[in-house]
C-alpha cells in the first residue's frame, strides 16, 4: 500500500460483516487520528470508541443517513469544541477522520463518515462533558463485500481535475 493508492481507492463502506475488529487494530486507527495536524497544534479532539451493540444502534438513530452504524463493528465518535467557536475546528476534525479512514483501509477495515443530526441525544447517550460537541462519527468494520476496499474508482465518482482547478486566477 502506498499513500496515493489509498487516497485513490478508499471508498465509503457502509455494509459490514459481524466480525469484531481486534482491539490493537482499533487503537492503531485512533492513533492515526491522534497524529493528525491541527490549527495551532491544539489537538482539541477526543475520540470515543463505541463497540457496544446497544450504543451503536442508538447512534444509528441520530442522523438521517446513519443507519449503517447499527451493523458496524465499531464507531469512532469524534468530539470537538463547539464548531461555532472557530472555522478550524471542523477542518481539524476532518483531517483526523481522514487519517483514521486511511489507516483503517490499510488494515482491511472499511469505514464511512456519518453525520450526527441530533447532537444533544448523542451527549445524553455518551455522557461527554459540555465543552465537547459531536457532528461526525466514523462507522468501521470488515466490509461485507471485500472488493469494496480495492475496487477501481467508479466512473463519475469524482469531478475531473479541470472542473476543480484554476491557475493563478479563477477560471484560467
Ligand atoms: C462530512 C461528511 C459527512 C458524511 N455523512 C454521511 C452520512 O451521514 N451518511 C453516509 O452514509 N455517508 C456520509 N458521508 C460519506 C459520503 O457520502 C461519501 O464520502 C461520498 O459519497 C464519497 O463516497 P466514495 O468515497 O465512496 O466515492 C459523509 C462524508 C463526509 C465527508
Amino acid at each position: 500500500m502506498d499513500v496515493s493508492q489509498a487516497i485513490r481507492m478508499k471508498r465509503a463502506v457502509r455494509e459490514f460483516t459481524d466480525d469484531p475488529i481486534p482491539e490493537q487494530l482499533l487503537t492503531a486507527v485512533v492513533n492515526a487520528g491522534r497524529r493528525a495536524q491541527s490549527a495551532k497544534n491544539r489537538q482539541a479532539w477526543h475520540f470515543i470508541i463505541a463497540q457496544d451493540r446497544e450504543v451503536l444502534v442508538e447512534l444509528s438513530q441520530l442522523g438521517q443517513f446513519a443507519k449503517q452504524l447499527a451493523g458496524a463493528a465499531a464507531a469512532i465518535v469524534i468530539l470537538t469544541p463547539d464548531p461555532a467557536e472557530r472555522w478550524s475546528i471542523m477542518f481539524d476534525a476532518g483531517q483526523a477522520a481522514a487519517y483514521m479512514q486511511l489507516a483503517a483501509w490499510e488494515l482491511g477495515i472499511g469505514s464511512c463518515p456519518v453525520s450526527i443530526y441530533e447532537p444533544d441525544r448523542a451527549r445524553e447517550l455518551l455522557g461527554f462533558p459540555p465543552k465537547f460537541h459531536v457532528r461526525a462519527v466514523l462507522s468501521l468494520g470488515y466490509p461485507k463485500d471485500p472488493s469494496s476496499l480495492t475496487a477501481s474508482p467508479h466512473a463519475g465518482g469524482r469531478k475531473t481535475l479541470s472542473e476543480v482547478i484554476s491557475y493563478d486566477r479563477w477560471g484560467s
